[in-house]
């Protein structure tokens, strides 16, 4: 039996961790009649979405993006309840991802298995039309960060201005010094030189593409039906997906800006990943990463099981209207009105 969208009636506290709570309830606000939820159907599309790599954006489209951030946060201080706020786009992660939701008695999660790219495809869809209508712009799209790519293997600079909406106080101190990232790592530093470390991403990047991901059931992850949930995450959910999390945050254990101890806050834990507004830019790279695996070919293609076609998630639109969306419906990209820029894919010469 595919997953059902989340009932919102019985949403409840959502978790950091084993111990401690969520200080702030997650729950999307609550449409009037849960069951009257249509299904979404897709607006007709004149022209398509082009989401551009990060850091090769210019001003003009920074200055865009910025203040599409801004207004959807402002909306947080006018309307803490208006779906299309920034904060209560947070919580849809929180909400999803730290057992807030219960599906047949147990909690929703959408990580860890093959639910993972369907949902996030449907979560920034939606988060990329909000921001479009915010400025009026039907043709606005998400930057990617482009990590697989040398060029992209640091930090995007558009999310490191302090003082813009972009920006997050609560991330790891090394992003301002232009480190390479490391794509393997969940935290341990290895001694090398950078170019020897982009060298090293790019391998990883092919392992986690080809090598290790030759069918659906490895790229995607194990199925997650109802009742019956082994948690076992697709290639690159696991790396470099994790890390990059990981790396952007704050090191667990440490002080937060602003006090508390951390737990890998904003980047590096579910429930407040979507504070940071690189997430959706990380995010919409692990999307473009599905579209470029199919691409590679062979036995290469989504999966076929109805039981993953047919899961639903819950999601406002930019007009704060509730809908049901299914996984079967997010396959094509240009469908739901968005592409990729053309961008080399190096890794794929390399072959360990
Ligand atoms: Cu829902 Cu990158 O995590």
């Amino acid at each position: 039996t595919p997953v059902p969208a989340p009932d919102l009636t019985s949403c409840s506290k959502s978790k950091i961790n084993r111990d401690e709570e969520v200080p702030y309830l997650c729950c999307a606000p609550k449409p009037d009649d849960m069951s009257k939820v249509p299904y979404y159907k897709f607006p007709s599309v004149t022209k398509l979405r082009i989401r551009q790599p990060a850091h090769a954006a210019d001003e003009e489209y920074v200055a865009k993006y910025s203040l599409a951030i801004r207004k959807m946060k402002d909306l947080d201080k006018t309307e803490p309840s208006n779906p299309i706020g920034f904060k209560q786009q947070a919580n849809i992660h929180c909400a999803y991802c730290n057992g807030a939701y219960k599906i047949d008695g147990k909690e929703l999660q959408v990580h860890n298995s093959w639910l993972f790219f369907p949902f996030h495809r449907w979560y920034l869809y939606f988060y990329e039309r909000i921001l479009g209508s915010l400025i009026d712009d039907p043709t606005f799209a998400l930057p990617y960060w482009n990590w697989d790519h040398p060029k992209g293997m640091r930090f995007p600079p558009m999310f490191d201005r302090q003082g813009t909406a972009l920006y997050d106080e609560r991330r790891n101190q090394q992003i301002h010094n232009g480190t390479v990232l490391d794509l393997g790592s969940f935290g341990d530093k290895v001694q090398t030189t950078q170019l020897q470390l982009m060298a090293n991403n790019l391998t990883l990047m092919y392992r986690q593409m080809v090598t290790n991901a030759p069918c659906p059931r490895l790229f995607f992850g194990a199925p997650y039906v109802l009742g019956n949930n082994v948690e076992a995450p697709g290639t690159i959910e696991v790396i470099p997906h994790g890390p990059v999390h990981v790396w952007t945050g704050t090191a667990a254990g440490s002080t937060l800006p602003g006090g508390g101890r951390s737990h890998g806050e904003d980047m590096g834990n579910f429930y407040s990943a979507g504070l940071d507004p690189v997430f959706y830019c990380h995010h919409s790279n692990v999307d473009r990463m599905w579209s470029e695996w199919k691409a590679i070919g062979g036995k290469r293609t989504d999966l076929t099981q109805k039981d993953w076609l047919n899961s639903e998630f819950f999601f406002y639109d930019e007009n704060k209207n509730p809908f049901r969306v299914k996984v079967r419906d997010c396959l094509d990209t240009k469908k739901m009105g968005y592409d990729y820029a053309p961008m080399p894919t190096p890794w794929r010469n390399f072959k360990p």
